[in-house]
């Protein structure tokens, strides 16, 4: 696969970068079990196919995932380029900051990261820039080499600037049912060289097309704001959700798919692609799934069929407005 600097960076990355968060999972865990054998083949997979971009976090299972693609990367870590995610240390935990980060390096048994992000800010601004600095110091160490941002905002990316990142990347839950972030936040990425990365590009696999009914969706994969909070214990927005043009929207996209004789999650991954993500996150369960979106990364799609999936997804857009937090109402939002 062919790769591409990211954002502003000395990163040479594939536009398909596979999601980890299900490394490492037992059942029970958010993705369920995924054996280290899986683990092994899928990222051997990846390398094989030039897929050198591993997204994982300090949360997903925790640290299990970051474990895990350490075991699987082993001799061929200078192959791969690492993104992981930090959650926000309290003033305490500042002091310690680096045993923080080997204790990751340790899990993910490598000598530096290559991209480290902040996974979600917080609302006291003065914490999250003594995070930002935090990491400044650590890519003054060596121990990370670039700094990116996940779920940042104007007001958080300009909290960067000031604290005197250079961001690289910034995640952003970016696809055809959550287009958010491409009122504000995606304008002014691009602008300023900051790579975006958009994760849950399949909604979680509902834009695969493989869910016939709403009903058929699982509950744990209702709980952002397209889907009623009431009855659904796994949700935690409380809100009515917009069920009726979700069903809809996957109707009409069931139906392109038809036309174009393209898949569903092939067309929502080249859509982002189309639209201008530097990288696409997917999580990929299996070979199968990661050969499929890996082509769907490389795939033009026509001028015609880019403008029948935004008019597609223009209602829900419009219905839910500048959502960014999927899973909060707008007054609890944690991204600003
Ligand atoms: N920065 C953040 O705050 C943040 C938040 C969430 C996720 N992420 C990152 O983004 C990655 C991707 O997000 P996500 O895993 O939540 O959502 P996603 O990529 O939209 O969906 C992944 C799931 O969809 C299914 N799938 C994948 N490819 C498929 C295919 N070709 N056909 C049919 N089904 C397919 C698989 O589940 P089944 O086979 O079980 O259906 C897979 O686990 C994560 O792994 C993580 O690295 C970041």
């Amino acid at each position: 696969m062919k790769q591409i600097r990211l954002g502003n960076s000395s990163l040479k990355v594939s536009r398909l970068c596979v999601g980890c968060w299900s490394f490492g999972g037992e059942a029970g865990d958010y993705w369920g079990a995924q054996s280290q054998k899986e683990v092994d083949t899928l990222v051997g997979e990846a390398l094989d196919r030039g897929i050198n971009f591993f997204d994982t976090a300090f949360m997903y299972n925790n640290g299990a995932s970051e474990v895990s693609l350490g075991k699987a990367l082993k001799a061929r870590r200078k192959e791969a380029v690492i993104c992981n995610k930090i959650v926000v240390q309290d003033r305490e935990q500042l002091e310690d900051y680096e045993t923080t980060l080997g204790n990751s390096l340790k899990r993910l048994e490598t000598d530096h990261i290559d991209l480290m992000m902040i996974h979600w800010p917080v609302s006291d601004a003065d914490l999250l820039k003594a995070n930002l600095e935090a990491l400044l110091d650590a890519r003054r160490k060596g121990i990370i080499r670039e700094i990116g941002v996940s779920n940042f905002s104007l007001e958080t990316l300009a909290l960067a600037k000031e604290a005197g990142v250079e961001t690289v990347a910034n995640e952003f839950a970016w696809n055809l049912m959550a287009r958010g972030i491409e009122r504000e936040a995606l304008p002014y990425c691009n602008e300023n060289r900051i790579g975006v990365m958009a994760y849950m590009p399949l909604m979680q696999g509902i834009l695969s097309g493989k869910y016939g009914s709403i009903a058929e969706i699982p509950g744990v994969r209702r709980r952002t704001v397209h889907f009623s909070s009431f009855g659904n214990p796994e949700c935690r927005h409380g809100m009515a959700g917009a069920e009726a043009d979700v069903e809809k929207f996957l109707k009409g996209l069931s139906e392109l798919s038809r036309k174009t004789g393209i898949s569903c999650g092939t067309l929502s991954i080249a859509w982002l692609i189309a639209k201008g993500a530097a990288a696409v996150i997917a999580g990929c369960r299996t070979v199968a799934q990661l050969r499929e979106n890996a082509a769907a990364a490389e795939t033009v799609l026509p001028g015609e069929t880019l403008s029948a999936l935004d008019d597609l997804s223009r209602p829900l857009l419009e219905k839910l407005g500048a959502c960014l937090d999927l899973w909060q109402s707008p007054d609890k939002s944690r991204i600003w």
